[in-house]
């Protein structure tokens, strides 16, 4: 049977892709933000996961304004990084894990979640850079991925509580999995930040930590926050966060288990471009 043995949490911003490519990450700006993955980067080593399912979103890449799906999952046996301006990010594709992304397609669809499947597509900084800043800067990415995009770009987007129900639906899955595989389930995007308007550049550190605190502790509390909320606190583009929910509520405490799960590492920097960047480990106990 597979199991999700973690869950990750973590900012994407393509800058952060760009300084890693470009070689500027002891750079004084970007040290700092850099400095607070060392320890994740360590952890991983130790705690190799043989799949990653990695919930993002695509930014008008992969998927345009001619068709919106709330919720994707990739069945590919592999993805390619996409172009998105500037020439593909120079990392190694991203493989797939077919089996594994079917057979929690099929679960989860037959507990009521609508997912669009899709066979073929890049994918974007959402993913890549949370790939870059978890495992560095090797050749081949160390296990499959299984891509999981949400509508957070698009009006209407999914509630948070749909997410996190979502999250559970996703561990039964996966439980029911026919193979002892250790899985880490990883939340992206977010946390504060604005890219547009007059409130461009917005950054709201007390509301992010506060958001840390009540997804570690009180999971419930935090699916309840109502998604006009994200948006007047933590700006535009906070709603990415509502993505971190999903992995929240696949982590055994919320589904039938006990015990909590232990806060393994804990990240807050600002800035990066213009992101608030939030990180945390939790392991299921
Ligand atoms: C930035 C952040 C994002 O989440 C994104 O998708 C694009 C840009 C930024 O801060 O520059
Ligand atoms: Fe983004």
């Amino acid at each position: 049977m597979a199991r999700i043995t973690a869950s990750v949490y973590t900012s994407h911003v393509p800058a952060i892709g760009a300084s890693l490519d470009l070689g500027k990450t002891q750079e004084p700006y970007w040290q700092p933000l850099f400095k607070g993955y060392d320890f994740s980067k360590q952890w991983e080593q130790e705690n190799k996961p043989d799949v990653v399912f990695l919930v993002y979103n695509d930014h008008a890449t992969a998927f345009s304004l001619d068709f919106i799906p709330t919720f994707a999952i990739g069945t590919a046996a592999e993805y390619m990084p996409a172009d998105e301006g500037w020439g593909p990010r120079p990392v190694p594709m991203v493989k797939g894990h077919p089996e594994l992304a079917a057979h929690i397609a099929q679960s989860v669809i037959q507990d009521d979640f609508d997912l669009t499947i899709v066979n073929k597509m890049d994918v974007d900084h959402g993913l890549t850079v949370p790939l870059s800043l978890m495992f560095g800067q090797p050749d081949e990415w160390p296990c499959p991925v299984i891509p999981f995009a949400v509508n957070v770009v698009q009006y209407p987007v999914p509630s948070g509580r749909r997410c996190f129900n979502l999250g559970k639906a996703i561990a039964k899955a996966v439980a029911s999995y026919d193979e002892p595989l250790n899985v880490q389930i990883w939340g992206t995007g977010g946390m504060s930040h604005q890219l547009q308007g007059p409130r461009a550049g917005l950054i709201n550190r007390e509301w992010d930590n506060a958001f840390l605190d009540k997804l570690i502790s009180d999971p419930e509390a935090a699916a309840s926050i109502p998604h006009i909320d994200y948006v007047r606190e933590a700006g535009s583009e906070g709603i990415e966060l509502v993505m971190w929910l999903i992995a929240r509520g696949a982590m055994s405490d919320v589904n039938g288990g006990s015990a909590k799960p232990t806060v393994k590492h804990r990240f807050y920097h600002v800035p990066a471009s213009n992101t608030a960047v939030g990180h945390l480990i939790l392991e299921n106990n």
